[in-house]
């Protein structure tokens, strides 16, 4: 199949130019000012832009959680990521303790086998030092599993102690990998969850008030402090506040390889949301790092203007408000924590970045395709437009206007954080692997379609 995109307004993180792009053998084989090859499908892009697929490097699809399951799984969950114009998923695996990475991994491929409608990679999460040696981590690698999550937080599921963190900040040292963290103090914030239970404060706000944000501030900067010891690259996940930002600022000034995400929510939400919302409703922002208080907002998106933070994910973890996350009706440490975010990032940065003028065209690009695609070893087959990349494309049409509404998303999730947020752009098409499968609000995509993405190893040199 072959397929030629007229007219359109090119928009990479560096470039904004008008051409045509001719796609053929799933590749971008020319890009120039006007082709006229015959072609087996004809799109006119005029009056929009053509960018490169979201890469969001954050999801959690068919995650087990608090005896249950994120309610996508690899196919609703890619499908509703096509529909709001992203093309690569990375996900992650999560090592069981007692039992050994690889074990996830199978288990992972399981989840994804003949279900992924996009390409998708993955992180591992790793929860047990006892039960991995080097030749375990080596062999991620090689399957292209070059970046690991550590949790700070959730002790006695996922977190791991100081030691057994900077450990594995050495051995990422050595095998040229990229360490994530999850950056919460769990001791002091299990200490003050059990509090608040004892004080019978059990309603969902005292998720969000008993996570401070001196905790993520705190853990950020232990985090940074044990990978400047081990001598490796860092990559701090939804950041939410001032607090962590400072500390991820002032490393990277004195030239430390510290890397950061934030989320929409982060951007958008704040503790006002949860407080505002009615009765058990506020269990919606149930997620870890919780909502914070509105002035982290201002200084996330200044964060972002100033390059100390370089993508945006969506960390989308969905759990329904009705059969999951009601588990904590009368109990705020039995809900689910996570929320849906994987169909909406694009539309939501597009309109409160783009259009309000807190980043431009390039930037979008960048936070939400290019920079992931470089920190996760993807880039240049992924994340930009270029000949001989692979054809992940969206023509964005900045006239097409929606609301998003739960009734209407796609993902398989009972409620949506932003109900009711106009934006007014919003993908015409979107094509993957030079196949289209977002046609005019339809997904004509097959599952099981999306490619496994073997990632390369970090890359200073790249971001
Ligand atoms: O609440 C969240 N974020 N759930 C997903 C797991 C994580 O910490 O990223
Ligand atoms: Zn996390
Ligand atoms: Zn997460």
């Amino acid at each position: 199949m072959t397929i030629l995109i007229k007219n359109g307004r090119i928009i990479t993180d560096v470039e904004d130019y008008t051409a045509d792009i001719f796609i053929e053998k799933g590749k971008i084989s020319t890009i120039f000012s006007k082709i006229s090859s015959d072609a087996d499908v004809i799109i006119d892009a005029s009056d929009k832009y053509v960018i490169p697929g979201g890469i969001d490097a954050h999801t959690h699809l068919d995650m087990p959680l608090a005896n249950t399951f994120s309610s996508d799984n690899f196919e609703s969950g890619t499908i509703a990521a096509a529909y709001g114009g992203t093309t690569t998923i990375i996900d992650f695996p999560s090592q069981d303790r007692g039992s050994s990475p690889q074990d996830a991994l199978q288990r992972w491929f399981q989840k994804a086998e003949g279900k992924a409608c996009i390409d998708f990679g993955f992180h591992m999460i790793l929860t047990d030092t006892t039960r991995l040696e080097m030749e375990d981590l080596k062999e991620l690698v090689n399957e292209g599993i070059t970046s690991f999550k550590l949790f700070m937080a959730y002790p006695g599921s996922l977190m791991l102690d100081d030691g057994s963190i900077f450990e594995l900040m050495r051995a990422a040292q050595k095998l040229g990998s990229l360490i994530c963290i999850h950056a919460e103090n769990g001791e002091v914030i299990d200490s003050l969850v059990n509090e608040a239970v004892e004080d019978g404060k059990t309603a969902p706000l005292f998720h969000a008030l008993t996570r401070p944000a001196s905790m993520e501030g705190e853990a950020i900067n232990r985090s940074i402090a044990l990978a400047k010891v081990a001598g490796c690259p860092v990559y701090i996940v939804h950041v939410s506040t001032y607090d962590g930002l400072k500390r991820i600022m002032e490393a990277r000034d004195q030239g430390t390889p510290v890397f950061a995400e934030t989320c929409p929510q982060y951007l958008l939400l704040s503790l006002d949301d949860m407080i505002d919302s009615k009765g058990f409703e506020s269990a919606k922002y149930v997620f870890t790092p919780p909502l914070r208080e509105q002035g982290h907002q201002e200084k996330l998106w200044d964060g972002i203007a100033k390059n100390h933070i370089q993508v945006v994910a969506t960390d989308h973890c969905p759990f329904n408000l009705n059969g999951q996350k009601d588990f904590g009706k009368d109990d705020f440490t039995k809900i689910p924590n996570g929320a849906p975010g994987i169909e909406n990032r694009l539309h939501l940065m597009y309109e409160n970045g783009v259009k309000k003028n807190k980043i431009s065209l390039n930037r979008w690009v960048e936070l939400c395709a290019t920079r992931p695609a470089k920190i996760f070893g993807l880039y240049p087959k992924k994340g930009t437009i270029a000949v001989d990349g692979d054809a992940d494309l969206v023509i964005w049409d900045p006239k097409q206007e929606i609301t998003i509404s739960a009734k209407t998303h796609h993902m398989n999730v009972d409620y949506n954080l932003y109900e009711g947020y106009k934006i007014s752009g919003s993908p015409a098409t979107v094509i993957s692997n030079g196949e289209i499968i977002v046609d005019n609000n339809k997904f004509i995509g097959k599952a099981g379609r999306g490619k496994y993405l073997k990632r390369d190893l970090f890359s200073a040199e790249l971001v």
